[in-house]
């Protein structure tokens, strides 16, 4: 009977659509098809008027059958998806684990720290002044002459008549040299003094692998009774120690700075070549690392220190040029880029 036969296809044919469906989308248009308000079955349904009166009974109970068959199918299927959606996808093991990406202190920083830590253990506290500086400190007390040239427009960053981008960082030790003699006064009662002082300085130098408008220094001083070069070398020669490895020498080579006098130029054995020659030495076997001396008795007198009672040692170091030999790292650019891949290697 042909009201059978499409029913046995429906039947068939409904059941796998229903096992085959992956959705709960896929599943309704399913139901929509075969069992829904105008589906085949319905349509099915509506013909049983033309089943002969011997048949109807037998074609109802199996019509019947077949719904509640594909209705019970669609709903197991339909629980069947939910519990998997719930589920999710099964773990896999082999993945690697979730990490945590951690920041780090920048290397310029971390060699600063680095600095400022040894003189620290030495006995210097760490002060620090502004980067945007007047003539006097930049200048005037640090004993440049009115046509010293790098009072010069071209060689520092002006801002206004008596205002400037510090282009060094030994401005520092004229504020805090003013501080304490504002404290204790320049004379017999003025206790010693030890600072270091890291921080930016600014020079309108054209970029290039080793120069940049915007670099750092770390400057120190020490005043006292007595104090002499040989303390200067002394200390010198153990930073450099500390910094670059026990077997580092230091040789001091005459040169000259307003601010102190006698002064001087601190070479260190080559980091790279330990000595030996080589590109960056230049095949001397020694490299500069920054000027020192003795404070210039006129610098005691710009900031009221009786220089008949106290000397002093002081110095200035690029961190930059400083942290690149200790990192080996060969363009100061890097420090500036900001490069995730440079960064991270820190
Ligand atoms: N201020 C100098 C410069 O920027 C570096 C310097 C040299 C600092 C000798 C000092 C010093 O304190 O004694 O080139």
């Amino acid at each position: 009977m042909a009201l059978l036969e499409e029913l046995e296809a429906l039947r068939v044919e409904a059941l796998r659509d229903i096992a085959s469906a992956a959705s709960p989308a896929e599943l309704e248009k399913v139901r929509a098809g075969h069992i829904g308000r105008s589906g085949k079955l319905k349509e099915l349904m509506g013909r049983i008027k033309e089943v002969p009166p011997t048949g109807k009974r037998e074609a109802g109970q199996r019509l019947n059958a077949v719904k509640s068959e594909v209705e019970q199918a669609w709903e197991d299927r339909k629980t069947a998806l939910a519990d998997s959606a719930a589920a999710g996808p099964l773990p896999d093991p082999t993945l690697p684990g979730l990490t945590q990406a951690m920041g780090s202190l920048h290397p310029l920083t971390q060699a600063m720290d680095n600095f400022t830590g040894i003189f620290n253990r030495l006995g210097f506290s760490i002060r620090h002044g502004p980067e945007i500086e007047d003539v006097f400190h930049n200048f005037d007390a640090l004993n440049m002459p009115d046509d010293h040239p790098v009072r010069d427009q071209a060689d520092t960053f002006v801002l206004d008549d008596n205002a400037i981008l510090r282009s060094q960082t030994s401005t520092v030790q004229v504020r805090v040299m003013e501080e304490h003699v504002g404290k204790y006064g320049g004379g017999r009662k003025m206790p010693p003094l030890r600072i270091v002082s890291p921080g930016r300085t600014y020079r309108p130098d054209a970029v290039d692998a080793t120069h940049h408008y915007s670099f750092s220094q770390i400057e120190g001083l020490a005043v006292d009774r007595d104090v002499a070069f040989s303390d200067l070398k002394g200390f010198l020669a153990l930073f450099a120690r500390e910094t670059f490895g026990e077997d580092t020498a230091t040789r001091f080579r005459p040169s000259f700075f307003p601010f102190t006098e006698p002064s001087a130029e601190l070479d260190i054995s080559c980091v790279f070549c330990r000595g030996a020659g080589c590109r960056i030495c230049k095949q001397q076997g020694w490299v500069e690392l920054g000027g020192c001396g003795m404070v210039d008795p006129n610098v005691f007198d710009a900031v009221g220190i009786d220089s008949e009672l106290f000397t002093g040692f002081a110095f200035g170091f690029g961190i930059e040029r400083l942290a690149m030999f200790m990192l080996g790292i060969d363009d100061i650019r890097r420090f500036t880029e900001n490069d995730l891949r440079f960064l991270r290697q820190f």
